[in-house]
């Protein structure tokens, strides 16, 4: 790729005691072998929100992610874990939301609901694949996705939404994964790309992923809530959350030891990630049959991770990938179509979405029409005098 190397940071928290935080994402050449692939850093990454909670500092702020620092780099998947609430979306959407990511699965899921899986990923295909590809092969393309992520058997079902049974959750989950791997994106965040789903079909669709991961070097950020113990098995590095603090970042299969080490050792016969997530958890105190009172374990793990040799494998890790050589990936993405397909495909789609939707045109018809008549009753043989029309309003009110 290109020389250049360019710089950018955010400062989410500027007021953050730790300093200055820094996002970075290079695309360059790896292993020379002429392939490129997204390296991405974050370091001393803090969130602050408004808050009026007893919980705020004198500003009024609200840490929400304190000092989060990691990486990601081609052909390899971090997952992101911790409690309900500890920061993971929070930290998802700071990596997306600096560089205007399109390959970015959010939580809530926005799906047109007239439409039906096969109209829905052919229309993004159309917008989002270069125009120099010929249509043949984005659909061809479509088509291999859908196969993909097992909805080749709901190609013709409606997503479906209010009040309307179309697609299961799991299934529409997987449909909004479908259209973030249409183009193979070099930087993938996905939020929660699992729930709804079973522990097979996590399984399936993970290790699709995976392959994908691999096959394109894509760089895949994923933020997952209780990954069974397989699925588990395919993340290569392991960012544990909880209360905003980063309390692990490093190799998934180096986390047992951590934990071990510091007083926490996965009893034998339990899935490694159930035991982090039962470690971490502060939201239910009474129940904990850990021991330990919740909010000291964070604090303990928190303070043993700065001082593991894990945390300055990090540190030395991100110092590697900062100085690389590379072009800034910045307001990538996007619609890749001609303008006049654009208008085409999403007057196309717009139409479908109206006419399929009975309270865009028919209920309001039906409901003007009703109005119509109700209006018209109130002259019905009024008589074309002026007496009449006086006589008429008088008897109504
Ligand atoms: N804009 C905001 N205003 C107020 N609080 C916020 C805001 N954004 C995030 N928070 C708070 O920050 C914390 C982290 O939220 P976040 O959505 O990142 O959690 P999460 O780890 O993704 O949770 P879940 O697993 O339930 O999706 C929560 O306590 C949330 O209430
Ligand atoms: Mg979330």
């Amino acid at each position: 790729m290109g020389s250049s190397r360019k710089h950018s940071g955010i400062c989410p928290e500027p007021d953050h005691e730790q300093g200055g935080c820094c996002i970075h994402i290079v695309e360059c050449e790896m292993n020379n072998r002429g392939s490129t692939g997204a390296y991405l850093t974050w370091e001393k990454l803090g969130v602050a929100v408004s808050s009026s909670s007893g919980s705020a500092d004198k500003n009024g702020y609200k840490s929400v992610l304190t000092d989060a620092t990691g990486y990601a780099k081609p052909g390899e998947i971090v997952a992101i874990m911790g409690p309900s609430g500890c920061g993971k979306s929070t930290l998802l959407d700071s990596l997306a939301g600096m560089y205007y990511f399109k390959a970015y699965m959010t939580q809530e899921q926005v799906l047109t609901w007239t439409l039906t899986v096969k109209e829905t990923v052919y229309y993004s295909a159309e917008l989002q694949l270069p125009k120099s590809m010929p249509k043949s092969e984005k659909m061809e393309r479509a088509d291999k996705t859908i196969r993909e992520m097992g909805l080749q058997n709901s190609m013709n079902t409606r997503i479906g939404g209010w009040g309307i049974k179309g697609l299961s959750g799991g299934q529409k989950r997987r449909l909004s994964i479908c259209l973030e791997l249409l183009t193979h994106p070099k930087l993938l965040l996905l939020d929660e790309p699992m729930s709804g789903l079973d522990s097979a079909s996590s399984y399936y669709v993970m290790s699709r992923i995976v392959k994908l991961t691999q096959q394109y070097q894509m760089t895949v950020v994923t933020a997952i809530h209780q990954p069974s113990s397989q699925v588990f098995g395919l993340f290569n590095n392991l960012c544990l959350l909880s209360l905003g603090k980063t309390l692990y970042f490093g190799p998934t299969f180096a986390a047992n030891q951590f934990f071990a080490v510091n007083g926490f050792p996965c009893p034998e016969l339990q899935s490694p990630a159930d035991h982090y997530l039962m470690t971490i958890n502060t939201d239910f105190d009474e129940d904990t049959d850990i021991g330990n009172i919740p909010d000291e374990v964070i604090h303990v793990l928190a303070e043993a991770y700065k001082s593991s040799e894990v945390y300055m494998e990090t540190q030395r890790e991100i110092a590697t990938l900062c100085a690389k050589e590379g072009e800034l990936i910045e307001g990538r993405g996007g619609l890749q179509a001609s303008f006049i397909t654009q208008c085409m495909v999403l007057s196309a789609r717009s139409f479908k979405n109206m006419y399929r939707d009975l309270g865009y045109y028919w209920l309001r018809l039906g409901i003007y029409i009703a109005l119509g008549f109700a209006l018209g009753t109130l002259f019905y043989e009024i008589g074309f005098e002026f007496d009449s029309i006086s006589v008429s309003f008088m008897l109504k009110c």
